[in-house]
This record gives C-alpha cells, structure tokens and sequence, in this order.
C-alpha cells in the first residue's frame, strides 16, 4: 500500500513526482501529498483524496523544484486526514518524510521522543520518523548518520524517503521488506516504490535490498547495507520491459476493460507454452529446476486474495492431472504456522503484483529450508518475481482495477499448464485439455457476448443485502471467487460455500430476501448440486444459477439462468469466473460505485 516517488536532478521534479504517483495511484488513493525543496526552502502540499485532486493544486500553486518527493496513502495509522496525509515533517518543519509500511514500535518511540519535548500533530505512526531524525542529528555529525540512527531504532517494515530543507541536493532512502527502486538518469535520479513511476524517464534501475540505505544525489547512488554494515556496490539492471500504458479507449473504466480482455489473456498466457499441434507443454520460467521438479512429493502454493482462489483451482488440477498432493495457504496464516516441509517440498508463490507483503513473507519463511520457490507473478520485475528460484509469468500486462480479473483467468490458465506439465503427458485429459486451452479463448468471448443478458440480471439483484455463492468440486474456488468479487466493488455481504455443506448451516440463513448463485455447470457432480438448489428453492430462496448452455432442466429449477459454452470441468473455472466478474461488476455500476477504486482497498497490500 501506498505509493513513493522522489526526484533529485536538473529537471522539474513537480512534474516526474506527479506523474508518477498517478501511476502508484493503484498502491492506496485515500490522500496524496508532496514535498518540495528549493534552496533552503521547502513547501508542502496535501490533500484528501485521489492523485488528481492534489495535481490540481500543485499545478497552481507549486513552484518548480529539483528535489521532490511524493505520496499516495493507504490509511494504516490514522484516519483520512490532511494532517496523517504523508509527507510528515518534523516539529521544525525542516525533514521531511514519506513512508510505505508499518512502524510496530512507533507508541514507544512517541514517548520517548515527547519526553524529549517534542510534540505530534498527526494520528501516524511515520511522524515518528522525521522527529526522530531531528532527534538524532542534534548528536551526530550528519543527517545520513542521524537517518541510520533512527532507522535502527525503528522496528516493523517500511521503504522511507527522508529530505531535508538544508540539503537541497540529496534524497535519503531506506528499504526493509517493503519495495523501493531507484532509477538512474542522466543527471537525475528518480525513486519509487515500483519501475511504473520510473520506467518513462529511465531503463535503468537499483533495487534497493532489506536493510539498505541509499544517499541519491542527481549524480551519484551510495547503498550502505546497515545489515552487513558496510558501503555495497549497487546492481544497476536494465528493465526488459516496455511500459506497457494501460489506457481505457472506448471502456468507461479499467474493471470492465479487463474483464474484456479474457480472450487475449487466455491467449497470451499459453502462447508458445501449451503446443497442442505438438503435444508438448513447455514453460520457459520452469526449464532451469526441471530435475528438481521431477522429485517433488508436494506443493505449497500460498496466496491472497483472488490469487489463492486461483491457488485453490490450481489444486484440483494438479492432484487431478499430475497426481502430486498439493495444500492451499493463506499467505497471511502460513507465515505464523509451523509446517512440516521436506527438501522435496515446492513453494509455489501467486502473485499478480508481485509485491503482496503476506506473500513475500511466506516466501522469506522458507528461505533457509533449502525447497525450491516458485512464483506465477504478472508485475516483470517485482519483488517476488525476483525472490523466487524459477517461474512463469502471466504476461497479463497491467492490471489497473482493484478487484483482479484478468490476473485470475491467467494465473489458473498457467495452473492448468503447470498441471500438465508435471502430468508429464501421461494423463488421459493430456491431449484433450491441450486442445481445449487452444479453444478457451472463443469460448471466454462467448461468455463476453452475452454481457447484456448478464447485466439485466445483475440489476434485478442488485437490491439484495446478502448473496451465498455455492459450487462443489472446482467450482467450489469458482464460488468463493464469485463471492469476493461481489464483496469487494459492490459493498454485498456474500459468502462463498461449498454447495455440499449448505444443510451444515447455511441453508438456515435462506429466505426471500437472501438469493443464492449456484455455479450449476456441467459436471459428475451437477445432479447433487442441483438437490441443493431444490433445498434452496423449498425455502423460498431466490436462486440464480450458472449453467451450461443446453442445459434446460435448469432453467425450470431456478429463477435466472447465466448460460456459458461446454468446456471440459478443468477449464470451467476459467468461465466462471468471467460470468461471476461481470455479475459483481453491473451490480457495482447499478448502486453507481466506483468499481476500479472500491472503498478501503488497495490493489497492492504491502503491508501485513
Ligand atoms: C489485494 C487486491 C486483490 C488481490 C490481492 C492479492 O487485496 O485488491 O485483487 O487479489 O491483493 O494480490 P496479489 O497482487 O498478490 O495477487
């Protein structure tokens, strides 16, 4: 959560900040602000709300300036204020900083430091920072001394931007478990907390490591690691990837337009990977631990959010297809556990940032367990994508909404091919789920075209308080996925259940006035879950249901049907999902939300 970006250079520094947290705007949009240093005077500016609120007024009233620093926030200490928006300063409003991440210790600081006669004028736990800084530099020789100092008195997980109004020349940076890269240019350097910010101005990056503090001049990147205790050499690396500009053309926002954008993904994601013409499944990210991945007796995938329903998909088609028993974590829970893990284990990270704070954590866990770590990553380049050993990367291009919907339907398409992979083509659904993925893609348009038919039924519900969302087997994570979509941009109480444990308590929660979406598609198992929804229907619970087109009977059962085309049960994830994301969506547009930014979240939660 929250975004960081900080120029030093010949240019205007105004311009690349704002525009740059226009970028990181998807990191947390409560209020934005920035801070800018010219000669020995520095001026703030702040407000409530998104990026282009605060753009306004700087475009009035901001000077020019050569040493800029911005922020966007994601309330975590503090309500939504003027005064917590970052950057904070210190009693004598000369240090300035912004902060991404959680300070644990911050009362303990705020004490001691009020002691010391200082006082504090907002709710954060960042406040701390300049001041103890301040502090600091009453007693040692220089502000970047008086920065480690406070750096090493500060416990939890932060990237920290400091500048001071007598140092017009140097940004101080810090990194622990949160991500903060430099760019380097040709007499400017620019910081932020991802390549997006950075990417128009330069190719060339330093990310920053745990524990490293960084003294950017528009000339010079000094990395001293506070871990090692010593100056490091920092790694310039060139970005191989284009900034690929997410614009909305004829859409009305970015959800719907990456709704839309299934077919490609579906395409994009088993481009040159899944070779049905050849019968082969090959992942270029995978080819490096290939013998490891011959001796693996399990996988551990960890996840949040949509990515751990794609997790959960991706079980059933491993254990399906290849045989090889595979447990679901929450990323947020399996950090705090102790799991019994054998070399032969595999850690499989999903991630569509590549920056989830609980993610990485799991990741850091097994760092000294010797197993192999694997991500299924879209952001190129992010912090998980270059933690773990090996990968395959979704290639989704950027994904703007909150509510992830295209991440999904290519992380469970890389599942499937994953799935295949480790089947080592000796499963009988081989060759058949190779052609089908091939075929997937006119499949998702179809689902596409009948957005019409989804959106009148999505009104017709979108009164409803509550909603239950049931399915079994794979379309159990079709259910809870459906769920959080509703959830998440429409504000509606849903729950996702596996339809086989509706009479283990849900069923006493149905009436009138709580509906029911059964995910009724073709399957082993629809007879069963079509008794349930007749147990839904005798309680007078409105039921709408997703079905596979021809299917009549259902039709008679419930009282609106989403039809979708026949695909094999593995690939029917892929188009549940899409009719779930297009439900939630009209509901959202109905009730007038905002679907790409809903209230109290952030597209990327990097903080625990
Ligand atoms: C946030 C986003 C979700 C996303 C989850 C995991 O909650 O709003 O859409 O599924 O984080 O993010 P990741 O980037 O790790 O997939």
């Amino acid at each position: 959560m929250c975004g960081i970006v900080g120029y030093i250079g010949n240019k205007s520094g105004t311009d690349i900040v704002m525009k740059g947290l226009e970028a990181l705007e998807y990191r947390g949009y409560d209020s934005a602000g920035i801070a800018l240093i010219n000669g020995d005077k520095s001026q703030v500016f702040k407000q409530v709300g998104r990026v282009s609120g605060l753009a306004k007024e700087v475009d009035e009233k901001a000077p020019e300036a050569h040493l800029v620093m911005g922020h966007t926030r994601w309330a975590t200490h503090g309500g939504v204020t003027v005064q917590n928006a970052h950057p904070q300063a210190n009693n004598d409003q000369t240090i300035f900083v912004v902060h991404n991440g959680i300070i644990e210790n911050f009362a303990e600081i705020r004490a001691k430091l009020k002691a010391e006669g200082y006082h504090f004028d907002s709710q954060t736990d960042t406040e701390v920072v300049p001041n103890l800084i301040d502090f600091y530099l009453k007693q040692l020789p220089s502000f970047e001394d008086a920065f480690k100092a406070a750096l090493g008195d500060v416990r939890g997980a932060y990237s920290i931007v400091a500048v001071s109004s007598k140092e017009p020349e140097t940004l101080y940076a810090a990194r622990l478990s949160s991500p903060l890269v430099v760019g380097v240019g040709d007499g400017e350097n620019i910081l932020a907390s991802d390549p997006s910010a950075i990417m128009e101005h330069t190719k060339k990056v330093i990310y920053l490591e745990d524990y490293d503090v960084a003294v950017i001049t528009k000339d010079k990147v000094s990395v001293h690691n506070l871990k090692e205790g010593k100056q490091t050499e920092p790694k310039v690396e060139l970005l191989d990837f284009e900034n690929e500009q997410a614009l909305l053309g004829d859409y009305p926002n970015f959800m719907l337009k990456e709704i839309f954008e299934a077919p490609a993904t579906i395409k994009t994601a088993t481009l040159g990977r899944a070779r049905a013409d050849q019968g082969i499944v090959k992942l270029g990210g995978l080819e490096s631990v290939l013998r490891q991945l011959k001796h693996v007796d399990r996988i551990v995938i960890v996840a949040c959010g949509t990515s751990y329903y794609a997790g959960l998909v991706g079980e059933y088609l491993i254990e399906e297809l290849a045989g090889v028993p595979v447990e679901v974590h929450l990323a947020s829970e399996f950090k705090y556990r102790d799991e019994p893990f054998s070399r032969s284990t595999v850690l499989l990270a999903i991630s569509q940032s590549g920056e989830t704070a609980d993610t990485i954590a799991a990741l850091k866990k097994v760092e000294d367990y010797g197993v192999l770590r694997l991500g299924i990553v879209n952001a190129v380049g992010s912090t998980i994508a270059r933690m773990t050993d090996a990968g395959v990367y979704c290639h989704a291009g950027p994904e703007k909404a909150v509510a992830s919907t295209k991440a999904f339907i290519a992380q469970v398409t890389i599942l499937t091919e994953i799935a295949l992979h480790l089947s080592d083509g000796k499963h009988k659904l081989f060759k058949p789920l190779l052609k089908e993925l091939g075929d997937l893609p006119a499949k998702a348009q179809v689902v596409l075209d009948s957005a019409e038919d989804i959106k009148k039924i999505a009104e017709k519900y979108a009164d409803y308080r509550d909603f239950l969302f049931i399915g079994r087997n794979n379309a159990y994570p079709s259910a809870m996925e459906g769920a959080l979509k509703l959830k998440e941009i429409s504000y509606v109480h849903a729950e996702g259940y596996a339809a086989g444990e509706m009479k283990h308590g849900p069923l006493a929660m149905i009436d009138a006035n709580f509906p029911t979406f059964a995910i009724a598609t073709n399957s082993q198992l629809l007879e069963k879950t079509c008794s349930n929804i007749q147990e839904i229907k005798a309680r007078k619970g409105p039921v709408v249901a997703i079905a596979t087109q021809g299917n009549k009977t259902i039709k008679d059962l419930c009282d609106d049907v989403i039809y979708i085309p026949a695909t094999l049960e593995e690939t029917q994830p892929i188009l549940h999902a899409i009719a779930t994301q297009l439900f939630a969506y009209y509901i959202a547009q109905h009730k007038g939300l905002d679907v790409d930014r809903p209230r109290n979240l952030a597209k990327s939660v990097t903080v625990e």
